[in-house]
Parts: C-alpha cells; structure tokens; sequence
C-alpha cells in the first residue's frame, strides 16, 4: 500500500513535532508501506518575511508570491526540509529530501478567479504554480530502494523558472500522479469544522458536493480552500482515500487512521 502525508507548518514545527511523526513513520515502513512525504511551512515563511519587511499576503489560502517572497519560500522550505529528513533518518527512516521542481513539471497559474464575500474577482498571484506532470519512474525506484521521498513544494515550469505550490496542491499532485492508496493531509485543527472555534462541530466524513456547498458559505475558508480542493483532485484522479487529520492530536497522528479508526474528516465523492 502506498500513502502519501502531507504536513502544514503549524501541525508540525520544530524537532518534537517531527521526531514524533519520523517514529510514526518508521514503524508505517517497518510494516512495508510505502510512504511520500511533502510538507509546507506557511507559519514559518510568514515568519521570515515579517522579519525581512515583507508583507505576506495569501488569498483564499494561497500566497501571492514576488521574487523576493520566491527566494524565501525556497529558503525557508529547503531548510524545514532538510530537518525532517534529519529527523527521519535518526528515526532510522532512509529518507531523501528533494524539491518538487526535481520531480515534478509544473505550470505558472493565470489569473484566478476568487471569491470574496460573494463577489468574484481576477487575481494574479504571481509565480505561483500547479503540477501538470509527476517523474513517475524516480520516485518508484526511491520507494522501491526503501526509500522515503520527502517532497517541498517549491516547483518549476519546463523553462526551470521556480514556482511556488501551495502544499496541498502540490500533495494531490502528485498523490494524483502517483495514484496512491490513500493521502492524508496533517493540520492543525481536528478536520472540517461547521464552527472553526467549536471542535465540536467536525465533520467525520463529507461529500465532495457537500464541501461546495460549505465553500459557497464561507465555512470552508483561508487555507482549507486549497485543502479540499486537493482532496477533489486526488479524489477524481483515483486516490481511493482522503482525509485530513490533527497534527496536534495527543495520541497517533496517522497511525490510528489507516488502521481505520475515526479520525480526522475524510472526503469522499
Ligand atoms: N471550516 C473549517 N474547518 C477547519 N479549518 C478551517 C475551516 N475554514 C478555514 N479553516 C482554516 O484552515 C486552516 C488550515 O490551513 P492552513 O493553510 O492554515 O494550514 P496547513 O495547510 O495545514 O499548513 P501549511 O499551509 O503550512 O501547509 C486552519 O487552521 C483553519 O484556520
Ligand atoms: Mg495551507
């Protein structure tokens, strides 16, 4: 069986968080699973542009990316990158951290219908990207070798120019590419919330015409946008599985999941 995990900066920041999910991950491999990785880190580059006197600024939880927010997009992912494969590695994972520009072909967004409060308008987001193709025979022969692709969304069109990818995008990408058996995106709230301030309010599973309507609303918003459009993508290609998750949870963060249990929302069609 094959999986792919994708992780947001605020499910995961910093060595605990990662360490805890590398153990998940070496146990998931020990049992013959194969696993990709790839993961964001928004918190972390909102961050580090604030700190450079750059204003972040996403729209329907997409950020709108210049050249100088390029170069900390890569700056900021690449090194998120290489600690997670360090984390994995001391978790006995044979990880291999890559870019997606490395296995990926991706395609600069035109300008993007976006709903605000009911009205519609034309934004350019910039170097913004979206996968049209995966490098197939490289990652199987990485999952083949035991390997454990893990994957920052920073990606290129056939020219070699850099695009950002929102993560989510990018996972269902290539989790659509891949087919894989299932993805599960790692977050920071316990799945689609009715009430964002109420965990009461999840949902456990969804429809796809369901999730439509909850964007009509405004109660899918920011960043689940991307995230439930992800799970459409990956859906239609013939992932048979997707679901989102809380990062933050005290017990398993995928584990308890694809052992089956009720976790997290999981979209279906
Ligand atoms: N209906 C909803 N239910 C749950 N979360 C929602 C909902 N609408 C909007 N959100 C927001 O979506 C956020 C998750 O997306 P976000 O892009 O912030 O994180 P991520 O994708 O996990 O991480 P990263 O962007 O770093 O990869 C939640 O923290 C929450 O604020
Ligand atoms: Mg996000």
């Amino acid at each position: 069986m094959s999986y792919l995990l994708k992780f947001g900066g605020n499910a995961i920041s910093g060595r605990e968080d990662m360490d805890r999910l590398s153990r998940e991950i070496a146990g998931l491999v020990n049992e013959g699973k194969s696993i990709v990785l790839v993961h964001g880190g928004g918190p972390e580059i909102n961050a580090e542009l604030e700190l450079r006197g750059i204003k972040p600024e996403k729209i329907a939880g997409v950020r709108i990316t210049d050249e100088r927010t390029m170069e900390v997009v890569e700056e900021v992912l690449s090194s998120i990158n290489r600690d997670m494969v360090a984390s994995l590695r001391e978790a006995g994972v044979d990880a291999a951290g890559l870019a997606a520009r490395d296995i990926t072909v991706c395609v600069k967004r035109g300008p993007t219908e976006v709903r605000e409060e009911g009205r519609i308008r034309m934004v350019d987001m910039g170097l913004v990207g979206d996968v049209v193709s995966v490098d197939l025979e490289r990652i199987d022969s990485m999952l083949m070798a035991g390997k454990v692709p893990v994957i920052y969304p920073v990606g290129a069109d056939r020219d070699g120019n850099a695009l950002n990818v929102n993560a989510d995008t990018m996972a269902a990408g290539i989790a659509a590419g891949m087919k894989v058996d299932e993805m599960i995106q790692i977050t920071d709230v316990p799945g689609i919330l009715l009430d964002i301030s109420d965990p009461s309010t999840k949902q456990s599973v969804l429809t796809l015409s369901e999730v439509d309507v909850l964007i009509e609303k405004g109660i899918i918003s920011g960043g689940m946008v991307p995230k439930v459009e992800a799970c459409r993508r990956a859906l239609e290609a013939g992932v048979s599985r997707v679901r989102m998750v809380n990062g933050k949870d005290k017990g398993s963060i995928v584990s308890e999941a694809l052992r089956g249990s009720d976790h997290g929302t999981l979209i279906i069609r």
